[in-house]
């Protein structure tokens, strides 16, 4: 927003963010663990445009995401364009391209930037860098296991302990199977009432279990399936019900087996996309001061019938910056800011100068990030530069170091 007339704000746009280099170096320790996690795992990276036809999206939803948050616009050849909101709907639009031409078990990372027209709030922005990881072509519930696996390995490589945070998951087939038999409810009941869920943490209690009501057309009461609930076994003599609680059962279990200790059961867990076909978890801070979700995803085995392809398995899940950085501030596991720049060569004066640049060479051709201060200002001045530009070392080059042609590295400390 402009002051007056002529002069312009140097604020970003409304809930975006700017990198100022302190925060690139935050950025780049998260993409480089995400990176190094997903490539551990055998995934490979891939890339698209910002830009989609905004037909991708519409396709056969009336999400909330599509209607209320897509930043569209027609382009000057009358196409309606948007900016992507999330990276499924191109990964699966990517893969139905060259379906004939991939090999399978396919499995694919990306990290993104989208765009949702939200309103600006802690954890939520209008423009966020998204972790996506996906595998296509595994109908079996080893594709969830690895993939709750990898998104928990990702959580370790920042530092976090299984303490720090939880693994909910639940399952949309499950979901399904109680809707239709135990509550009977028809399709559009069932997805009125999956989209009602969703929203239950925004919403008083009462005031959830009255919209319930509604959608169900009768009083609604969550239907208990822990084994020790009275309700099991009466809700396991439906063999939809039974199959799809045995594959969450086994998911647990199996996840446990393998040290994901820190994994529950929560029928809550809904997730906001229609895709979702099966196994859904969304991941948690402990921490009482960030206690939101941090980021989940789940299988969607439909999606590829969108380009008219038979359907093909896949599960997957996106992980966003904003709530991952969030999380390391609360847990203390940020790393400590360093520039890319590791020493500042201070020269004493301009006499001094081609020693000072020799000097500058010699190390840049040995691997190392230099950067020369040619502001000639007192040493005291340029060693204050390099502290604040979180330069840890630097090199003063004076008369003397010129005429005997040496030279000594100083640690700056971090404080004065
Ligand atoms: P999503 O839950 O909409 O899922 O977004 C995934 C994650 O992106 C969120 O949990 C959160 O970390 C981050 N995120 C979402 N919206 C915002 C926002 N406005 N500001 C900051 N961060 C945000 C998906 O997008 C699915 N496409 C994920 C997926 C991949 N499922 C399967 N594969």
């Amino acid at each position: 927003m402009s002051k007056n007339n002529s002069t312009v704000s140097t604020e970003p746009y409304k809930g975006v963010r700017d990198f100022y280099p302190e925060d690139m170096a935050i950025q780049n320790h998260i993409f480089s663990v995400w990176k190094k996690t997903a490539e551990r795992f055998g995934y490979t990276e891939y890339n698209a445009s910002i830009l989609e036809p905004a037909e991708l999206y519409k396709a056969k939803t009336s999400e909330e995401i599509v209607n209320e948050q897509t930043y569209t616009f027609i382009d000057r050849g009358d196409r309606e364009v948007t900016l992507r909101p999330e990276m499924t709907p191109t990964v699966a639009r990517m893969v139905a391209g060259r379906r004939r031409d991939l090999g399978f078990p396919l499995r694919w990372f990306s990290i993104p930037n989208v765009f949702r027209y939200e309103r600006p709030q802690r954890g939520r922005l209008r423009e966020h860098w998204q972790l996506n990881v996906d595998m296509f072509g595994l109908a079996s519930t080893d594709a969830d296991i690895e993939l709750i696996t990898v998104a928990y390995e990702i959580m370790k490589n920042f530092g976090a302990k299984n303490s720090d945070f939880i693994i909910k998951v639940s399952s949309r087939k499950l979901m399904n199977a109680v809707f239709g038999t135990w509550y009977e409810l028809d399709e559009a009941q069932s997805k009125a009432l999956q989209r009602h869920m969703d929203k239950k943490s925004k919403m008083p209690e009462e005031v959830f279990y009255i919209e319930a009501e509604k959608i169900v057309g009768k009083p609604f009461k969550f239907l208990n399936l822990s084994h020790t609930s009275s309700q099991y076994e009466e809700a396991m003599a439906f063999p939809a019900i039974r199959e799809a609680k045995e594959e969450l059962d086994l998911v647990l279990a199996e996840l446990k087996a393998r040290g994901v200790t820190n994994v529950e059961y929560d029928e809550n867990i809904i997730r906001g996309f229609d895709y979702y076909t099966g196994t859904v978890f969304e991941v948690f801070d402990t921490d009482p001061a960030n206690n939101r979700s941090l980021f989940g995803g789940g299988r969607y085995d439909n999606l590829m019938k969108l380009f008219g392809d038979e359907s093909l398995p896949a599960f997957g899940f996106g992980m966003g910056d904003v709530t991952i950085r969030d999380f390391l501030e609360t847990h203390g596991l940020l790393p400590a800011s360093v520039s890319s720049t590791e020493v500042m060569v201070c020269i004493m004066d301009e006499s001094c100068k081609a020693y000072a640049e020799e000097v500058a060479n010699g190390l840049r051709s040995n691997n190392t990030n230099v950067a020369v201060n040619y502001s000639y200002k007192n040493i005291s001045d340029q060693t204050k530069a390099a502290r604040k530009l979180s330069i840890p070392k630097v090199i003063i080059i004076g008369e003397n170091e010129a005429k005997t042609k040496t030279y000594t590295i100083k640690d700056l400390p971090e404080t004065e």
